[in-house]
């Protein structure tokens, strides 16, 4: 272990708290392992949950979810529209838009301190979003001027040449595995420009964020979180003592409420921005490929007209929304004729709301044509995703610069596609197929 003379020289508020900070995520992460343990089992029903409100569902290793993530998902509407599942510690699980919009917007009764399932599944305190209003505001203050359309639209050419250059790397291959050879790393190039890290660290972020989110052992998501914090330290430490004009300088020298921010809430900060930024957009891109690799007319629409891709993408985050996080009850009421009790877990899933038929017809058609729908996607209330704007200029990119080049493509023979559903809905592997000498 490093010595703390050995350690770069950090303000008297971070030195010794950055010790207790790391050891507290130590602690946390030993809960979490006999927390993931408890999660095969299943939760015992609390008094106040009726029987009739009982579904034995598992986000995480539902069968089918493999296959079909969302047909799965769909098919809870035939049971109540609120139910409680016995999996990953207990907790309900809201399916119609009108209660999710309901949740995400109350604040007081549905608090974000902890948005993890099981509960305090994460390693360390999320920022902004498992901050309440009003010390929420404090924190996104933080990161939302550098996410604004016009932040964003200062570095659209640089996101276009990132695409391109990508795309033209594998144009000649004729096979991919679409999320490791492009969903991911798509993501990584943009986060490391918009915090101004070298390009040259995106295979090694790229594992640990990988391993951080997906590892099947505890132990190695914790090791790669650790490699993470590490390799965030270098650059603290680097802009606190000559800070620049980018994100991560104005973050390591903010005042919260009076005081110097603490080294936690940097890394709480900084690792929400990587990985809200990362793992959905790269989930993101997954399920559109998938859906226009299984239908090809839309994918000859936007070929023969991409002046449809802005619709496009609005219809395809409706139909794939992705975030399943969860809220805390803070006080005993009723919900939709449930009774919820203070402490109470209810989980979110945003993607339900797009695809509830009382909002939208047919939701599971993909409809290029369908009128804008306010489907929940990016959220509702006050954590909606600073990275909304971000999220679609990627995603339109993408489909611009990729479907210019290879405008036919097909899901691969065999074993090709695995679905990873949890927190955030994604794909373990997508393997694709095209002609070479068809692609321009
Ligand atoms: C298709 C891509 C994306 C989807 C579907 C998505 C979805 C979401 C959702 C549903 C939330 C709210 C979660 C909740 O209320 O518990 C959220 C929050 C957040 N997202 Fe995104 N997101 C995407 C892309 C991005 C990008 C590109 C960034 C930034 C680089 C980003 C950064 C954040 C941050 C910082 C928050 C927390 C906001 C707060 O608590 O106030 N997201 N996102």
């Amino acid at each position: 272990m490093a010595s703390a003379a050995s350690l770069p020289a950090y303000p008297p508020i971070g030195a010794p708290e950055k010790f207790g900070w790391k050891l507290v995520q130590l602690g946390r992460g030993a809960r979490q392992m006999v927390r993931t343990a408890l999660a095969g089992s299943l939760a015992k029903r609390p008094a106040h949950v009726p029987p009739e409100r009982v579904v034995d569902f598992d986000f995480i290793r539902q069968p089918g979810m493999e296959h079909d993530t969302y047909a799965v998902w769909q098919g809870l509407r035939g049971g109540p529209a609120i139910f409680w599942t016995p999996r990953n510690g207990g907790n309900w699980v809201l399916t119609r838009a009108e209660d999710i919009d309901t949740v995400l917007r109350d604040h007081e009764t549905y608090s974000s301190k902890s948005i993890g399932i099981p509960r305090g599944s994460s390693t360390f305190r999320l920022l902004p979003i498992e901050a309440d209003p009003p010390e929420h505001a404090i924190y996104r203050g933080l990161i939302s001027p550098w996410l604004t359309p016009r932040a964003i639209g200062a570095l659209e050419q640089d996101i276009r040449g990132l695409t391109i250059q990508l795309v033209e790397g594998l144009q000649e291959r004729g096979h991919s595995d679409f999320v490791h050879d492009f969903a991911k790393r798509l993501p990584i190039d943009i986060f490391l420009k918009l915090v101004d890290l070298p390009l040259g660290d995106r295979e090694k972020l790229l594992r640990w964020t990988e391993d951080a989110v997906r590892a099947s052992s505890l132990q190695q998501r914790l090791a790669a979180f650790w490699k993470m914090t590490s390799y965030l330290d270098h650059w603290i430490t680097l802009r606190r003592r000559r800070p620049g004009t980018d994100l991560i300088s104005q973050i390591v020298t903010a005042e919260i409420a009076g005081r110097p921010i603490t080294y936690g809430e940097i890394q709480g900060l900084l690792i929400v921005f990587m990985l809200g930024g990362l793992d959905t957009v790269a989930s993101m891109l997954g399920f559109v490929v998938r859906f226009l690799a299984e239908h090809p007319e839309h994918r000859r629409a936007l070929v023969e007209d991409p002046g449809r891709i802005p619709a496009a993408v609005e219809e395809l985050l409706r139909r794939f929304g992705l975030v399943n996080n969860a809220r805390v009850v803070t006080r005993d009421h009723r919900l939709g004729g449930v009774d919820l009790k203070a402490g109470d877990i209810v989980q979110v899933p945003t993607g339900m709301a797009g695809l509830d038929p009382d909002l939208v017809a047919e939701p599971m058609t993909v409809n290029f044509e369908r009128p804008k729908i306010a489907h929940a996607t990016f959220g509702i209330g006050p954590h909606y995703c600073p990275g909304a704007f971000l999220a679609k200029m990627e995603l339109k990119i993408f489909l611009e610069e990729w479907l210019k080049r290879i405008p036919d493509f097909a899901i691969a023979p065999g074993d090709a596609v695995r679905c990873a559903p949890g927190m955030v809905n994604s794909f373990d592997k997508l393997e694709i197929v095209w002609e070479p000498e068809a692609a321009q």
